[in-house]
């Protein structure tokens, strides 16, 4: 840390004033009204959201599968690379750094199981011993499976709950409605306003009880800090619960049951956070790990924050963080506390308001089913060797077609008339940018390998034409427009009529497949490693050397594309946030100090479309 530059002084606050007011809004006043009120999404001040992470995800998925005990070993291999590593080998000190060989010596009982692959000529993913990256291809089929059997277990133990899937192996989890009820059936003296409430239904609450039973098996993040070396429990009675702290409790209960549940059921450990929003939960999830559960209460949050390097918090590990603590030479939270919101707009545009305030255990994304998550699925080979005859195309596209195939047949089973509208191939020489071709896909009651890879291969065709020399070193097959077909809508000529009723956003994917013909993935409506946000109208697409480590793997680069999508919703959610005008007095929100982050200025507000300056560059391409 280096704050001795005179011209970067200026922009500190003074310290002291930092710490006074940086966590102003942990003990917030809460009303009958704010605990009858249904709609209060995120500026709820009961909110409690929980993040549920599953242990050591693949390697605990192959023990399941063998049958193997709890304190095996166990390793997943990915080729000669390590995708996972169960706690026992940990033990070992093998990590996923380790190559399969390095493994192996530091423990000689070593389970190593190779992720199942789908090889040329079969109809399923399986676990082969001829393995070999020339010819078979990962498939990560099994994870996904077991990762929706754990989603369904949270959706059936929470009917009433909000689950978004984060990732194949977590979940946040808007616990606030069932907690809200389950606190009116425990304290049945908060279900009416008294009549003699002074504010009537703005009344705060009575006092909450004065010792909460905190559940079993949960790990209470500290109040206070601990003092070097010593870690025993601290006198927090200056601490009393609050209504949010009670709330917290019964979420936790909520969480121990759901997780004892998926481990029952299962088999699967998983570990937990629970704590006032997504963000906050989520780094409470990884503080005990495996098998355990965190619970940040709001008073916790400073001591939590402070000494954190900053760049754990969701969404501020990549370029945006990097660059934070390039500007100020900041690394913990507390240090870029110092930086005060008018110095960060100034550098990075108005919505840093939404770093600004994470900060400050901020966070106002909600918790929300992704479904556009479903809306494609591809299949794509990275090859050790290009392709350089046009003759060698086929059989990968086979290989590919088998594994969507698959996929969509699995998915139908619960969507029976599930149907992609639209079907593209894209052929990417190194790293340079990808060519795409698309076309329709007809509507077919039983899809097959064959109808797929015949479709892909005509794709193959039109686009390496006749030339005898081709240089491949990437394929992505892809469905795109995933949606339900129609009643009577049984053939590719309903599927015609039906198409011009469209919008216009889904009439540009339909195009015939000849006006795009080679062009780039950066202008072609259906690259598997992009998409184009509604709102901005941008096609916001991942850095290449991203693609590059997750291409190999489906779901994983669908999964990082979502993960995309969902910081780009979230950034236009805090530019939304920053453009409207200030409600509620009861929310956390500091008041931006810059006129137009909190006024009705339209004028100010950016044109759909208009590039970005501020922060959006660092979700945008790579650049
Ligand atoms: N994964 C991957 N590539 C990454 C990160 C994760 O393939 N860059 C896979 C891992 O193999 C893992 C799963 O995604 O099993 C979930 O990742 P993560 O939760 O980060 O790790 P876990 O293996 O589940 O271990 P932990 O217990 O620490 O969560
Ligand atoms: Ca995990
Ligand atoms: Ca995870």
């Amino acid at each position: 840390m280096s704050l001795a530059s005179p011209t970067k002084s200026s922009i500190w606050k003074g310290k002291e004033k930092a710490m006074d007011e940086d966590y102003a809004d942990l003990r917030p006043v809460i009303t009958y009204r704010h605990l009858h009120s249904h709609n209060l999404g995120v500026r709820d001040p009961l909110r409690v959201v929980g993040l549920c992470d599953s242990d050591a995800f693949y390697a605990a998925c192959e023990r399941v599968r063998l049958n193997l005990s709890e304190d095996a070993p166990l390793v997943v291999q990915q080729w000669e690379s390590l995708i996972a590593v169960s706690y026992p080998a940990r033990k070992y000190g093998i990590s996923r750094m380790d190559k399969i060989k390095d493994a192996k010596k530091k423990c000689p009982d070593l389970v190593s199981v190779h992720v199942a692959t789908y090889k040329e000529g079969e109809k399923e993913p399986g676990y082969w011993d001829d393995i070999d990256t020339r010819t078979h291809k990962v498939s990560l089929d099994l994870y996904r499976r077991e990762s929706a059997k754990i989603m369904n277990v949270f959706k059936e133990m929470l009917p009433n709950g909000e689950i978004e899937k984060a990732s194949i192996d977590e979940a946040f989890i808007d616990l606030t409605q069932p907690v809200r009820d389950t606190i009116l059936e425990r304290y049945p003296y908060l279900a009416n306003i008294p009549p003699n409430a002074p504010q009537g239904a703005d009344t705060p609450l009575p006092s909450p009880p004065l010792e909460l039973d905190w559940a079993d098996k949960v790990h209470l993040i500290p109040i206070l800090p601990s003092d070097d070396g010593d870690d025993s429990p601290k006198d927090e009675s200056e601490f009393p619960p609050t209504w949010h702290d009670v709330a917290l409790c019964i979420a936790a209960e909520f969480m121990t049951k759901m997780r004892k549940q998926v481990l029952d059921t299962l088999g699967y450990s998983t570990s937990a956070g629970l704590a006032r929003n997504k963000a906050l939960a989520k780094l409470s999830a990884s503080v005990r790990k495996p098998n355990g559960q965190s619970i940040l209460r709001n008073d916790a949050i400073p001591n939590y924050l402070r000494p954190m390097a900053f760049q754990k918090i969701r969404f501020l590990g990549g370029k945006l963080g990097k660059a934070f603590a390039d500007e100020y030479d900041v690394s913990s939270v507390g240090d870029i506390l110092t930086v005060s919101l008018d110095e960060m707009q100034s550098k990075f545009g108005e919505e840093s308001l939404w770093v600004y305030e994470l900060v400050r255990g901020i966070d106002r994304s909600e918790v929300k089913e992704k479904t556009a998550y479903f809306k494609s699925m591809l299949a794509s080979k990275n090859l050790p060797k290009p392709i350089t005859k046009s003759s060698e195309g086929p059989q990968w596209i086979r290989v590919l077609a088998a594994e969507l195939t698959l996929r969509l047949n699995e998915a139908r089973e619960t969507m029976p008339s599930l149907w992609p509208k639209t079907i593209a191939l894209h052929l990417r020489k190194g790293y340079e940018a990808s060519r795409s071709k698309q076309a329709p896909f007809p509507f077919v009651k039983e899809v097959t390998v064959d109808i797929v890879a015949s479709a892909g291969n005509k794709l193959w065709k039109e686009m390496t034409g006749n030339a005898k020399d081709v240089n491949v070193g990437a394929l992505q097959l892809s469905f795109s427009n995933l949606g339900r077909g129609e009643v009577g809508q049984k053939n590719i000529d309903g599927f015609f009529q039906q198409s011009t009723k469209r919008s216009r956003e889904d009439a540009e994917d339909d195009q015939p497949s000849d006006t795009i013909q080679g062009r780039a993935s950066s202008s072609s409506p259906q690259s598997p490693s992009s998409f184009v946000c509604s709102r901005c109208k941008k096609r916001i697409e991942l850095p290449i050397h991203v693609v590059e480590i997750r291409g190999h793997d489906a779901e994983g680069l669908a999964e990082t594309v979502a993960a995309l999508r969902a910081e780009h919703d979230d950034f236009h959610f805090a530019q939304d946030l920053a453009n409207a005008p200030e409600t509620d007095q009861t929310g956390p929100a500091p008041k931006p100090s810059k006129p137009s982050s909190t006024g009705r200025d339209t004028k100010r507000r950016k044109k759909a479309g208009e590039p970005s300056k501020g922060i959006a560059r660092y979700f945008n391409k790579a650049g």
